[in-house]
């Protein structure tokens, strides 16, 4: 019998067939996963790598409420025309305390893995109250309302304590002084060392909306300023040994 005889055999048998191709995919599946459990880990520890503020993480939820991410990315590919526009490929470590993470299926607008410090707060403010004003052929929506909507730390320690539990490394300390970190990045003339001593000296402090109050405008632009900043790619070289 020569082989495609004998494989005739098993294509004429829909149950040999599938009991064949099971096995087939079995095997490939475990060559592909088996090796992840004998890594410590699969993400690069990154340095400057650190979680958001409570103001940040807070912004964050405003970008996730407002579905940002439907026309948004936030993950830059190692590709030319990519690294040429946006900056350094993402790395994953960047999305290392996101949860969920935003990389995103869809770019309607561009990818936001680097916007941070890209503009000034005031153009940020501008163009999320008025795309067209700035942009007039854009389709991205207005979010004048945020303006308007004034913020409370009230429930901030406990969205910083929710996402220690899905593995953020939030110390006691953050999550203690959580309300006043929350309240102090957003005014100039706070005592914002304690904030400074448990982030780390590149966290921006600055009314962000220019408003006196305290405004869901100042979290997303908060967040938004920081995203992409926090590793220093001049000095940053890739572990080869992984
Ligand atoms: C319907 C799709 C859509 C949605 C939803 C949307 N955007 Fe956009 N966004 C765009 C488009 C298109 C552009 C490019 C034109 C422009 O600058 O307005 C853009 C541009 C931007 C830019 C400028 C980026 C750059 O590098 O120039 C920022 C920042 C931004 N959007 C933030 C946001 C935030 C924050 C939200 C949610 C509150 C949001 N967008 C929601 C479509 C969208």
């Amino acid at each position: 019998m020569g082989i495609l005889d004998r494989h005739k055999v098993i294509e004429k048998n829909a149950t040999l067939l599938l009991v064949g191709s099971l096995l087939v995919v079995t095997i490939g599946g475990i060559v592909e996963i088996a090796p992840l459990f004998y890594l410590e880990n699969t993400i690069e520890d990154v340095e400057g790598m650190r979680p958001y503020t409570p103001l940040e993480l807070a912004g964050r939820d405003i970008y996730l409420r407002e579905g940002c991410y439907l026309c948004h990315s936030q993950m830059i590919r190692p590709m030319r025309d990519e690294t040429e526009r946006y900056g350094h490929y993402s790395l994953a470590a960047e999305s290392q305390y996101d949860h969920p993470f935003q990389w995103g299926s869809k770019r309607t607008g561009p990818d936001l893995a680097r916007v941070g410090g890209r503009y000034s707060d005031e153009w940020q403010v501008d163009h999320l109250r008025n795309p067209q004003a700035v942009v007039p052929a854009s389709v991205m929506p207005k979010y004048s309302f945020l303006m308007n909507q004034r913020i409370e730390p009230t429930y901030i320690a406990d969205l910083l304590a929710t996402n220690r539990a899905v593995g953020v490394p939030y110390t006691d300390d953050q999550i203690e002084n959580a309300a006043a970190d929350f309240v102090v990045q957003a005014d100039p003339f706070g005592d914002a060392s304690g904030l400074i001593e448990r982030y780390g000296d590149k966290v921006n402090v600055r009314n962000f909306d220019g408003q006196p109050e305290l405004t869901e405008m100042d979290a997303l632009v908060a967040y938004l300023q920081m995203l992409g900043t926090l590793v220093d790619f001049s000095t940053f070289t890739p572990d080869a040994s992984r």
